[in-house]
């Protein structure tokens, strides 16, 4: 069965990558979160897609230049709506904690492709590991030096390269690179592709899939897992597909043979 990732939390219903986004996709039933992270001033990892502060807390300057205590002040939920006024940057580690005694997979996007944060790999790692997540935890990033190099602090953790244009047999690349699984732009993905993920046994979970027709596809075509603004709405069509998938088996059980069912 194909998994449910929440993309910066149920992000459609709630403001990203904030502790109401995330209860949000626990509520609605996600099989897992996706997360970014950066580092603030004093290297806590903390849960912000764009590097600059503006879009999502109205603040100047960028997320590095600030202390953890000085971004915590920050309101990242008033831009959304007023109604989630007085949501706070989240920490990786409050994340972690509340995260826990769930059955939630965790997705953490290295956001370090525009601005490197030295050291971060192992910070974020050791705090995963202190929590005890590592078997539930999926890393990804544009910048694969960055994946590679968590691979050196721990060669078991599971890393997947993300991308959104056409590489040229996207497998091979994953491999060269030791990574299990890939998480491409779902526009680059055909039939032909996933076939050729699914022979070298890297595991697929293309984002940001929120087209009810494109789950459909990525379901039908048992990709490992979608990650989406709108789990809820990912949970309705996987759970419809499924119907439709088994009536067809059915079909064709009773073709064979009319009895064999009843
Ligand atoms: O990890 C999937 C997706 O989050 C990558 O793009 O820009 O939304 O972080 P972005
Ligand atoms: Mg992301």
């Amino acid at each position: 069965m194909t998994y449910i990732f929440a993309h910066r939390g149920s992000s459609k219903s709630a403001p990203e990558n904030t502790m109401a986004a995330f209860r949000k996709a626990l509520e609605e039933k996600a099989d897992g979160i996706e997360l970014d992270v950066q580092l603030s001033k004093d290297k806590v990892p903390v849960i912000i897609h764009d590097e600059s502060l503006k879009r999502t807390t109205g603040t100047k300057g960028f997320v590095g230049e600030y202390t953890v205590e000085e971004l915590k002040r920050l309101d990242a939920g008033k831009w959304f709506s007023q109604k989630f006024k007085g949501e706070k940057i989240p920490t990786l580690e409050e994340v972690l904690i509340w995260l826990q005694p769930t059955c939630l997979y965790l997705n953490i996007e290295f956001k370090n492709n525009v601005l490197p944060y030295y050291g971060m790999e192992k910070i974020v790692h050791d705090l995963v590991c202190h929590y005890g997540l590592q078997d539930r935890v999926i890393y990804s990033s544009f910048n694969h030096y960055s994946l590679k190099e968590l691979k050196k602090v721990n060669p078991r953790v599971d890393i997947a390269p993300l991308y959104s244009s056409g590489l040229y047999e996207p497998w091979k690349y994953a491999k060269s690179m030791t990574a299990e699984s890939a998480h491409p732009h779902w526009r680059t993905l055909n039939q032909a592709i996933l076939k050729g993920f699914k022979k070298h046994g890297i595991r697929v979970r293309p984002y940001t899939v929120n087209d009810t027709k494109k789950m459909k596809w990525m379901f039908e075509n048992d990709v490992e897992a979608i990650i989406t603004d709108t789990p809820e709405i990912a949970r309705s069509v996987r759970a419809g597909t499924h119907q439709s998938k088994t009536a067809k088996f059915i079909n064709t059980l009773q073709k064979i043979n009319p009895k064999s069912l009843f």
